[in-house]
C-alpha cells in the first residue's frame, strides 16, 4: 500500500485554461486507437512526421542477394541509423538482436520466388506478429496481375482485420510486375487499393507525377528505391519524393549496395529529416565514406 504520509490535495487544475487537445502527425491516423497511434509514431518521428525504414527483406524471394550475403555483417551496423527494419521474422529471429529496440515492420507474406512466377503469396499468423513484438505488418499486393491480384488484396484484408484486433498497423506494398507501366496511374491506383482495404502505410515507387499518387492516398506514402542507382542519384529520388508529398522511405539496395552503406543511410536521413538537398546529402555521404 503507498504511503499515506503527508497526502496533498490537488491545487493546480488549470481552470479557465481549454484541455491541450494536439493534432496527430500521421496522415489518415486522427481516428486510430492510442496503441495504433503509438506504433505509428515509433515508426514516423513525431518532430518531422517521416520516416527512414530500412528493408532487408529481399531474401525471402531472391535469396542472399548483394550486400545480404552476411546480415550480421552489413545490416546489423546499419540499424542505428534506421527508424525501422523492415524484414522477414526469419532474420528478426536468427540475425538482429533483441536489444536493439527499433520497430520492425515484419514481411508478413511468404509464398513463390524468383524462380517461378512472383505474388502468388499467403499470410503468416498474426499469432506469430504479436509474439515477436512487431510494430507492424507488411504485406504485399500484385495489382494488375490477373493470377494473383484477388488473393493478394485478400492477404492484404486479412492482415488489417487481424492485426487492428491488436491495433498493429499494415503497410501495404505495391508490387510492380513485368507487365505494370511504372507510372503514376498505376502506383496511384495500387496504392489507393492499398489504403481503400485498410492499410495504414503505402509502400510503393516514386515516378513522373507522383505528387497525384501522394495526394490520393489518405495514409503515409513511403518509397522503395528500387535497383541501386548512383548515391547522388539515389539521394535525388529521396528529395523529389518528400518534396512531392511522400513520408519517407523504405529502401532498401541503394543502402545496403552502396559503396558505403553507412554513410549512405545517414545522407538518406539528412535528406528525410533535416530537409538537405540533394547536393548537400552527397556531400555528407562523401565525407563520412572517406
Ligand atoms: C519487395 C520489398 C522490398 O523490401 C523493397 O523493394 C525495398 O527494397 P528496395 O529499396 O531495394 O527496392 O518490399 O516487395
Amino acid at each position: 500500500m503507498a504511503d499515506l504520509d503527508d497526502l496533498r490535495e490537488g491545487s493546480d487544475f488549470g481552470l479557465g485554461v481549454a484541455s491541450q487537445n494536439q493534432s496527430f502527425h500521421v496522415k489518415g491516423a486522427s481516428n486510430l486507437p492510442w496503441g495504433m497511434k503509438d506504433r505509428l509514431s515509433r515508426i514516423f518521428n513525431p518532430k518531422t512526421g517521416r520516416a527512414v525504414m530500412l528493408a532487408f527483406d529481399h531474401g525471402f524471394i531472391m535469396g542472399p542477394t548483394s550486400g545480404l550475403e552476411r546480415i550480421d555483417l552489413t545490416i546489423v551496423p546499419l540499424i542505428e541509423y534506421a527508424d525501422c527494419l523492415m524484414c522477414t521474422r526469419g532474420i528478426l529471429q536468427s540475425t538482429i538482436p533483441a536489444n536493439t529496440n527499433k520497430p520492425i515492420c515484419l514481411r508478413s507474406d511468404a509464398g513463390s520466388s524468383i524462380l517461378t512466377e512472383l505474388n502468388d503469396n499467403v499470410l503468416i499468423d498474426i499469432e506469430d506478429v504479436i509474439r515477436m513484438n512487431v510494430t507492424a505488418m507488411a504485406v504485399m499486393l500484385a495489382i494488375g496481375d490477373t493470377a494473383n491480384e484477388a488473393k493478394t488484396v485478400a492477404n492484404l484484408y486479412k492482415a488489417v482485420d487481424k492485426a487492428s484486433r491488436y491495433n498493429i498497423p499494415v503497410m501495404g506494398v505495391t508490387a510492380v510486375g513485368k507487365q505494370m507501366a511504372r507510372d503514376a496511374r498505376y502506383f496511384g491506383l495500387a496504392s489507393r487499393i492499398c489504403a481503400e482495404n485498410g492499410a495504414n502505410i503505402v509502400k510503393t515507387y516514386y515516378c513522373d507525377g507522383f505528387e497525384k499518387v501522394t495526394a490520393a492516398c489518405p495514409v503515409p506514402v513511403v518509397i522503395a528505391g528500387g535497383k541501386k542507382l548512383e548515391e547522388k542519384e539515389a539521394l535525388e529520388l529521396c528529395y523529389r519524393a518528400v518534396s512531392e508529398g511522400a513520408a519517407g522511405v523504405d529502401m532498401g539496395r541503394n543502402v545496403f549496395q552502396s559503396t558505403s552503406p553507412a554513410a549512405m543511410i545517414q545522407a538518406v536521413r539528412g535528406v528525410i529529416h533535416e530537409g538537405l538537398t540533394p547536393d548537400q546529402a552527397y556531400e555528407m555521404f562523401n565525407d563520412l565514406s572517406k
